[in-house]
This record gives C-alpha cells, structure tokens and sequence, in this order.
C-alpha cells in the first residue's frame, strides 16, 4: 500500500485539476453570459412566464426552461397559459408505479433505472426539469400524497431517492426533490406551519431530502407550501439559506411550488431562486417578476443577490447542457418496450405478501377452473388520477386484464363483479344498489374455485389536496370482504393503496392479502404473476401497518392535522415504527415485512472491528441462504441500537438494506458499512450531530418486527 501512496497521490491530483478545469469551464460560461445580461433579462430567469416554463433569452442562446411533473412518469402536456390539457396526442407516457410501491421494492437498481426510464421519457418530450422525487416522510396513514412519497423512514426514502435521482439527471433531466420541508399533509398545507424540534426536523424530516442533495446531486429542489416554525418554506432562511445552501452546499436552484412563494424581498434574501405559479396569465404580478425588478431599482435587493440566483439557474442548464456544450445524451424515447418492462419490474418487485395461510399462494393453475374477479380496483385505471402526479398513461393493465390475459389458453373460466360502487368522497351510493352489487359479488364467490377481492383505494383518496378521515376501506369493502370470504374460504384479497389502510378485519377472515399498490401501467400482469408463481413476491412494507389509527403518533397525541394555523409535531422522533416500538405496541404488519414462496436462513455476522472512532468503517457481513424450494429475493435490512445514550433515542433505526437474489441452496453475503456517522443523533445544544462513546447493538432481520441476529460494536471517542 505504501509503495502505491505517491500514485495514488497523483492521480488525486489529476483528477482535482481537471474538477477545477471543469468548473471554471462553467463558471466562465456562465459568467460571461451574466455579463452582458441586462437586469430585465436576469429578472426573466428567475420566474415562470407559463404553467411550466421560465422565459428564455434567445438573444443569448438561452431557451426557455421547460418543466413537468412529476415523480412516476411525464405528465401530459398543458396549454401555456391556463390549467387545461393541451389535448397533445402524442403525450401518452409510460407509467410507473407511485412512490410507495417503488419504496416497497427496496431496490436501489430498480430506482436508478427507474430515474434513468423517466429521464429518457422526459428528454424526449423536451423537459430539461421533472418535478421529483416527492420524499415527505410519511407521518400519518391520511396524508393524501403518501402515495407519491416514499416512507416513513427517512434513510430508506433518502436511499431510494438518491439512486432516482442519479438515473434520472444521467439523462440530462434536472431532478426538483419535493417539498422541503416537513409538508406531511394536504390539510391546509397553503397555510399553516408545521411546528417541529431541531431534533425532529433534522433526524426525521431533513435526512431523505439531504440523501437526495448530497448524495443523489439532486440539481433542484422544490419548496413545500406550507411554513416550518411559523415561516413560509419559500421564504425559510433556516431552511434555504442555512441547511440546505449553507450546510449541505447545495449549489442548484431552489423553486417554489407552484403559487407558494409569498413575498418579494424576504424571499429573495432567505434563500429562493425561482418562483412557479398557478396564477397563469399574470406573470408580470409574480413576487419575483415586475416586483423584483422594482425591488432592485429601489436598492431593496442587491443585484449581487439577483447574479447569485441567476447563476444558479445557469448553472442547473449548463450541468443537464441546456446551454453550453452539446447535449450528452440524445433525443430520448418513450413508451419502449424497454421502459414498459421497467414498470412490470418495478410491478413485480413492489407487491408485498402480508398473509399466505397454508401456502394458499402460488396458485396452482391446473386445479382450477373457475376464478371471481370481485371488486372495483379489478377494472379501474388509476394513471389518470392524484392531482399533480397524473399520468395519460399508454395504457394500464388492470389486474382483471392482466389475469385474464395470463390465463388465456386455459380452461379456467374468469368472471368479475363489481363488489361496490366507487364514488368520490362526498357522493353517496343508494342502498339497494351497494346490496345488489353485493350479492352478486358473493354469488359469484360462491360458484367459483378461487375468489379474488381487489380492494383499497382509489385516487378520490389517495390524492394531493385531501387527506383522508380515517383507515378505514371506503365503500363499505370491510364488509364485502367479511360476506366473500364466508361465500369461499378460498379468498384472495389484494390490496391496491398507496397509504395503509385497515386490515384488521380482512386479516382475520382472508387466507391470502397481498397488497399490489397503485402499481403502474404492468400492474395487472406483475399481480397476475405473483398469485400463479411466475413472480416470487420480495417486496416489503416501506411503512408501518397498524391496528388502528390511535396507534400511530400524532393521532394517539392528537395532533394531526391540527388546525389552519398550525400542526404540532408533538411525537417528535416517534414516527412509524419508532413509535410504535417505543410504546410497545405490536403492528399489524410491520415497517420492512414481506413474506415470500421460499424461506431464507440468516447465518452469523461477522464485523470488521468489535471497536470503531470516527473516521472508521465497520464492515458488517452475513450469509443468507435461500432454504427453500423456489428462486426468490430477500431484504436484508440492518438497524442500529444505541444501548446507553443521554437521550431518548428510539430502540432501533435503519441504518442499512440490500436485496439479494438466491436461487435454492444458495448462499450470498448481505453486506453493509456503518460509520460514526450512522450512530449519530442531532443534539440540539450543539446544533450538531454528535455520536456518543458507548456500545451499539445492530440488529439484523426480515422486517422491524424479525430480527434474525445481533451483535456489538463499540464506538471509542478519539
Ligand atoms: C404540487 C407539486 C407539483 C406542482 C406543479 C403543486 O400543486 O404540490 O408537487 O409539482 O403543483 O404541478
């Protein structure tokens, strides 16, 4: 090793000259661009002059900016000038499961490629910005956009969306991370302020979206609406200019959601580059248009101010070659057969197996001959729907189509019944039909060799702008499932949501639940394969399934959503299975869980050292070995238990993950690397984080709730 330093030294050397070369290409780019910009022509930059774009500056070979949603596929293109749809027929994208279900894979190759499907889809409709990833953790099982962001723990979601992010700018596609910060809501979200610790706020809310920046290069960031401690997100000097700026170094753009910027100067100093909008058509009236303008001639905002932001805009373009050199990545494509089997594999990755009584699954196709298809989400699409994160999909397998198409050439004869009437929320369906579709449903049940109920939600629910009331399923579907399951005992009920809902009740009567999210346009034939044993399902829960509502945090504590003005985060740290280990209660299914067709056996861990300082890397490994009869994937995960601290800490926190493919018999290493950093908390009189001397238990299992294995480690103080 010795003998290799003075190499290796030059080598570093090299590549820092060039990293320097490389930036002042950039920053002599971009500063002579600047240079002959009139304030005007600065001013242009810093502000949309439609629904998704910012005006450009031909002049200077500046195009405009152009920007779509959202975080699982490209949206369908707006008119510029008010919030219809272009009626573009060639606008049809792929669309890839929402944000739980991609976080149920827990698979970080799939995210990567998943950011590279949106990248290459983006490119091709011109965007050079997508308005994603969503990573708000998930506080409460009513959020509305839970299906959009990832989980309820900030280390997964933070993972997940740096290798997203990493795929998706590998296309020149600029990444905007959403919505910084602690936005765990759509209840008055353009108003009222989340009221948080520093603790909680940097342990809990900060992490995924710090991942995305530091890690994943994120090359935007998109305010929330709502405010943080009493100040609105777009004007959060705390958030923009200190943390985010400031102590991760971030050096892209940070944007307001769409109509959530409030002021002109404060803004402009705390920290906000560019301002979007929905108030279309009145571009000149934005706080950072004619009002910004003025601001500088009044000597109110500096115009070094004005040079910082504009730069960072520049520099987003230069970085994705929107100016500058050539473009590094060509035209683009969409809707490939390749970015359609990227949904069917994200699909199939996703589904979780909450409950197989007596190996019920994998279905065994030449002993049946008659299935019921019962329920709404059976034939309904639901690209289409959630606000924001719509998708004019290409097309949508629903699992009745995928099924049926799976089992064509078969004698086995599908027939389906609609179960219940799905209306939007407010509307009420008359009780003679609910009865009718009832009876049906379970007639139908009860002539067939295999019933399967798809249940859940529907975006009337899982949607921007609403959170729900409770967890209960809508449309009395509790019911439904209680009177099919008591019809055939052999009931298959398959949960389509993208927020937990209650399955207490389904739990108890159903043999098999498999939950199959709001999974993408391949859905349909990913769940098919999983219930015939095609697929072995390897997805986990990316958030806590409880008993009930009062059992999560803020509803024990009854601080969600709180009120216009404010939510009190009063659970602090004790979010999703934080809190729930911290109380002792036991989940219905757990943060983590998933069965699968085989079994896996975790060996003995062995770690690199049984003492670490800072600075050092503690290598854990184990054996995992697929003990049963079928080819499957397990998530390892790892937590970390600080054994004796001066703080409360919660009893374990994940703090690594893998998934490993094994074919029967075979055995690979989970490996993962701990630093001083991983056993670190936030200690709010140092406005740091600080990792205490001590022993640290890791624990090693299936899911939060399944630990296989433990051992310790110490961390000495230097
Ligand atoms: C949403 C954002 C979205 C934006 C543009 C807002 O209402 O909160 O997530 O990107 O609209 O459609």
């Amino acid at each position: 090793m010795k003998r290799l330093m003075p190499l290796l030294c030059l080598i570093l050397l090299v590549l820092r000259v060039l990293a320097s070369e490389a930036t002042s290409a950039e920053d002599k780019y971009i500063n002579s661009l600047l240079s002959q910009m009139t304030l005007e022509e600065k001013v242009t930059l810093l502000h949309g002059n439609s629904t998704f774009y910012v005006g450009g500056i031909p002049r200077l070979g500046i195009p405009e900016w152009a920007m779509s949603d959202g975080p699982h596929g490209v949206r369908a293109e707006f008119n510029r000038h008010d919030w219809h749809y272009a009626g573009w027929t060639n606008d049809s994208a792929t669309y890839l499961p929402t944000g739980t279900a991609i976080a149920a894979t827990w698979n970080l190759d799939l995210c990567r490629t998943r950011g590279e499907t949106l990248g290459d889809e983006a490119r091709w409709r011109g965007k050079d910005v997508l308005l994603g990833p969503g990573v708000n953790i998930i506080r409460s099982p009513l959020c509305g956009r839970n299906f959009e962001y990832l989980s309820e723990d900030p280390y997964l979601a933070g993972q997940l969306a740096a290798a997203y992010i990493a795929g998706l700018q590998s296309r020149d596609v600029a990444a905007c991370v959403k919505h910084f910060a602690a936005n765990n809501q759509e209840r008055w979200r353009l108003e009222n302020s989340s009221q948080l610790s520093a603790r909680t706020l940097h342990e809990i809310y900060l992490p995924a979206f710090k991942a995305a920046v530091k890690q994943g290069g994120s090359l935007c960031v998109m305010s929330g609406y709502n405010r943080v401690n009493g100040i609105f997100c777009a004007e959060n000097a705390m958030l923009a200019q200190d943390i985010l700026k400031g102590e991760w170094g971030f050096e892209g753009v940070y944007m307001s959601d769409w109509g959530a910027t409030q002021s002109t100067v404060e803004s402009a100093f705390n920290g906000l580059d560019v301002e979007m909008g929905t108030w279309a058509g009145h571009y000149d009236e934005w706080f950072f248009s004619r009002a910004l303008l003025q601001a500088v001639r009044n000597d109110e905002v500096p115009m070094s101010v004005i040079d910082e932001k504009v730069r960072r805009v520049l520099r987003v373009m230069y970085r994705t070659h929107v100016i500058g050199n050539q473009r590094r990545y060509g035209p683009g494509s969409i809707n490939t057969a390749e970015h359609q089997q990227e949904a069917y594999r994200e699909a199939a990755e996703a589904i979780v197996l909450l409950k197989n009584s007596q190996g019920m699954l994998p279905l065994d196709a030449s002993k049946i001959h008659s299935v019921a298809v019962i329920g709404d989400n059976a034939t309904r699409k639901h690209s289409f729907g959630g606000m924001s994160s719509e998708i004019k999909a290409l097309y949508e397998i629903t699992p009745l189509q995928g099924l049926t198409d799976r089992l064509k050439g078969t004698n086995i004869n599908i027939r389906f019944a609609q179960g219940y009437e799905a209306v939007s929320r407010d509307s009420v369906v008359p009780k003679s039909l609910r009865d009718s579709l009832m009876v049906q449903a379970v007639e139908l049940a009860r002539e067939s060799d295999v019933a399967i109920v798809c249940c859940g939600l529907n975006h009337y629910y899982d949607s921007e702008n609403f959170d729900r009331d409770d967890m209960a399923l809508p449309y009395d579907q509790t019911a439904l499932i209680q009177a099919v399951c008591r019809a055939n005992p052999r009931t298959i009920v398959v949960v389509v949501a993208g927020s937990p809902v209650d399955l207490v009740s389904p739990s108890v009567c159903a043999p098999v639940i498999v939950w199959s999210w709001m999974g993408g346009m391949e859905v349909g034939h990913a769940l098919a394969d999983v219930l015939l044993g095609e697929v072995n399902p390897s997805g986990k829960l990316p958030f806590t399934i409880g008993y009930s509502l009062d059992q999560y945090g803020p509803h024990a504590l009854g601080c969600f959503p709180g009120n216009e003005r404010e939510v009190s985060y009063d659970e602090g740290i004790y979010v999703g299975y934080r809190w729930f280990e911290a109380k002792g209660f036991p989940a219905l299914y757990p943060f983590g869980y998933g069965q699968s067709y085989t079994t896996f056996a975790y060996g003995k861990p062995q770690l690199s050292a049984t003492k670490i300082h800072t600075g050092d890397q503690l290598t854990v490994s184990i054996p995992i070995t697929n003990v049963g009869k079928m080819a499957g994937k397990e998530v390892v995960q790892l937590y970390v238990e600080d054994v004796a601290s001066s703080v409360d800490r919660p009893l374990k926190e994940l703090k690594g993950f893998t998934k490993l493919a094994l074919n029967p018999g075979q055995t690979a290493q989970a490996v993962f690397t701990l630093t001083a950093d991983d056993l670190a908390f936030y200690d709010e009189s140092i406005k740091g984080w600080k990792t205490e001397a001590g022993e640290f238990r890791l624990h090693i299992g299936a899911s939060s709730a399944d630990i296989r294995q433990s051992a310790t480690f110490t961390f000495v103080e230097p």
